[in-house]
């Protein structure tokens, strides 16, 4: 697919199909995920797929944001222990790893799109009960949940707010604004 169209044709899906995924081609999407650009590049996120359909239901279950039965859920985590051993300070827990999770996210939201599959990125989830389910170490942090598919839906593409609204050239005043 052509770069502009992978970023066009991206949408949160919420509902899947049943056909499986590939385990080769999950590990293909972490490896484009991993392309992306982290702080120092310090690379401390850890990518939890889970592709067991009892595990997968289980984390369902405390996912209220989860919809759609996909059958495959990949959990972002960033590794404080890690970061900390490497000299990060605790403002690194706080901005850098999030940072570093969410553009990972997003390249491999775009991979799965190039590869037919549908995501969408969940926030909503019942942290400790996932992260029980998943037996996370405390130095582990979930940062985001994905869920991954192929698509049983086309949806359209929800409203974008225009270029006007969301951009301005180097300062602020320059927009009109005081
Ligand atoms: C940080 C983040 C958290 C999100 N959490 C949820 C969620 O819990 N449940 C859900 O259905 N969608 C969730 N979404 C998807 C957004 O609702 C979606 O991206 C937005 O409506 C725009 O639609 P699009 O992704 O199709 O462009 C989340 C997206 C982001 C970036």
């Amino acid at each position: 697919m052509e770069f502009n169209e992978v970023l066009s044709k991206r949408r949160s899906i919420r509902k899947f199909s049943e056909q499986p995924v590939d385990r080769s081609l999950l590990l293909s999407l972490v490896e484009k995920a991993a392309l992306a650009p982290t702080a120092s590049n310090l690379q401390a996120w850890r990518f939890c797929i889970i592709d067991d359909p009892a595990l997968v239901r289980k984390v369902d279950l405390f996912s209220p944001g989860l919809s759609g039965k996909p059958p495959v859920i990949i959990a972002v985590c960033s590794d404080y222990g890690y970061a900390l051993a490497r000299g990060c300070g605790e403002n690194y827990k706080i901005y850098g790893c999030i940072m570093d999770a969410s553009m990972a996210a997003e390249n491999l939201m775009l991979a799965a799109t190039n590869a037919g599959l549908g995501t969408c990125a969940i926030k909503s989830y019942n942290e400790p009960a996932v992260r029980k389910l998943l037996h996370l170490p405390e130095t582990l942090h979930l940062e985001l949940l994905i869920s991954i598919g192929y698509p049983e839906t086309e949806p359209r593409m929800p409203r974008r707010k225009s270029i006007e609204e969301i951009s301005f050239f180097n300062t602020w005043e320059e927009k009109g604004n005081e």
